[in-house]
């Protein structure tokens, strides 16, 4: 098969991820009989230092050309990097949110699995993380607060700010029927997370949850307030399976989920619209303080692609590979920093992708 995969390499330790996952690809391909192409295009920072702003026109086109995007990370240290002081829409962020609008990427899939052989890296207590978990976090990502209207004013030297919650009922509903269609396939355990206690959006949300569930009679649908799941998260993940929600609730739910299951850098994520194309990222960003160490988990980036032939291919085969060849590492004891344990060997970046590329075979 011919896949036409444009990447994005970003900033910080973007292009050192991105890397390693081309390496594993390109092992897949050879061992299956695959055909890979690669365009490279700039996006967030290294853009802005290119071309002035975030993402450009050509690189949309680029993006939309292509089979599937594979993305590493954008953005810099938000404090001191001068990115920082440009306008927010000529920030290295405002080029993601573009390109996830543009390409109409409005459900992101971000798997959180406890794999056993990382469980020694979990800070849960050990009654827990013996129970393992595998749940994924359905994110609505093309609408809510990041697109909502904002602006900043001032009145008698009060500075007043306002960012927008809006949803409207099919935003709601298309990414509703996904996390149903996707629970089918798992255990058939949706959990719809909310501030219904509070907010207009969120009761809206609740109820078109509800009327999309009447056509799912075969799965459990249950509600929970998002200050609550931020709690059960980390009392017992093993009660999740699929976790609805909407665009700022699943960044903030993704990370802490992320932590569980033993470092950010093992949370892969999918972002898909409503045909085969996708836009396939880990779920952390740029680790700007570790960038150019060649001391970041690549796995995350790795698993990333492995959903990126699942999803917008259709190569279970090819994707399982990869998955086992991640267990198969880390059952075998090499760990890079952030998921190091006593009597395992250290490895660096590209000795992880190594390693993993090595490891892939039929
Ligand atoms: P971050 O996820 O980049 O880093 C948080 C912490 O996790 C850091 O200590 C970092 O070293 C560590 N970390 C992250 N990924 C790692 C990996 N693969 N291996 C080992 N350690 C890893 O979050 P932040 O520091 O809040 O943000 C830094 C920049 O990244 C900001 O500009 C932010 O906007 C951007 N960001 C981009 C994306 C994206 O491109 N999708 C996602 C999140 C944040
Ligand atoms: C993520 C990131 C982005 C988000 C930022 C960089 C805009 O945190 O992909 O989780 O908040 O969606
Ligand atoms: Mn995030």
């Amino acid at each position: 098969m011919k896949l036409n995969i444009t990447c994005i390499p970003g900033d910080g330790i973007g292009p050192e991820i991105v890397a390693e996952a081309k390496k594993v690809l390109d092992k897949v391909a050879e061992v299956y009989g695959h055909e890979i192409t690669y365009k490279d295009i700039l996006m967030g920072g290294a853009s802005i230092d290119v071309h002035g702003v975030p993402l450009t026109d050509e690189a949309i086109a680029d993006a939309k050309a292509a089979d599937a995007v594979l993305m590493g990370s954008i953005g810099g240290n938000t404090s001191t990097s001068p990115w920082y002081q440009l306008p927010p829409e000529k920030r290295p962020e405002a080029g993601l949110l573009k390109i996830r609008k543009a390409l109409n990427l409005f459900a992101n899939l971000r798997p959180a699995v406890l794999y056993q052989e990382l469980s020694d890296a979990c800070p849960l207590r050990k009654d827990i993380s013996d129970r393992g978990f595998d749940l994924l976090i359905m994110r609505e990502l093309t609408g809510g607060l990041y697109f909502g209207a904002r602006h900043t004013t001032e009145v008698d030297g009060v500075r007043t700010a306002v960012d927008t919650l809006t949803y409207n009922e099919n935003e709601i509903r298309r990414i509703a029927i996904k996390a149903f269609d996707i629970a089918r396939k798992r255990r058939g355990i949706v959990t719809s997370v909310d501030k219904a206690n509070v907010l207009d959006s969120s009761r809206l949300w609740r109820k078109v949850v509800e009327e999309v569930a009447k056509d799912y009679p075969d799965i459990t649908l249950s509600h929970m307030l998002v200050d609550n799941c931020a709690m059960q998260l980390v009392r017992d993940p093993s009660q999740f399976d699929v976790i609805l929600t909407e665009n700022m609730f699943g960044d903030i739910l993704s990370d802490e989920a992320s932590m569980v299951t033993g470092s950010i850098g093992m949370l892969a994520s999918a972002s898909l619209n409503d045909s085969k194309f996708g836009l396939y990222e880990p779920s952390h960003g740029s680790a700007p303080d570790i960038a150019g160490m060649d001391i970041a988990n690549p796995i995350a980036t790795i698993l990333s692609a492995a959903m990126m032939l699942r999803y917008s291919f259709d190569l279970d085969k090819e994707a399982d590979a990869i998955e086992m060849a991640v267990k198969s590492i880390l059952k075998k004891g090499y760990r890079t920093a952030d998921i190091m344990a006593e009597g395992c060997e250290k490895v660096g970046c590209s000795r992880m992708g190594d390693l993993l590329a090595d490891e892939i075979s039929r």
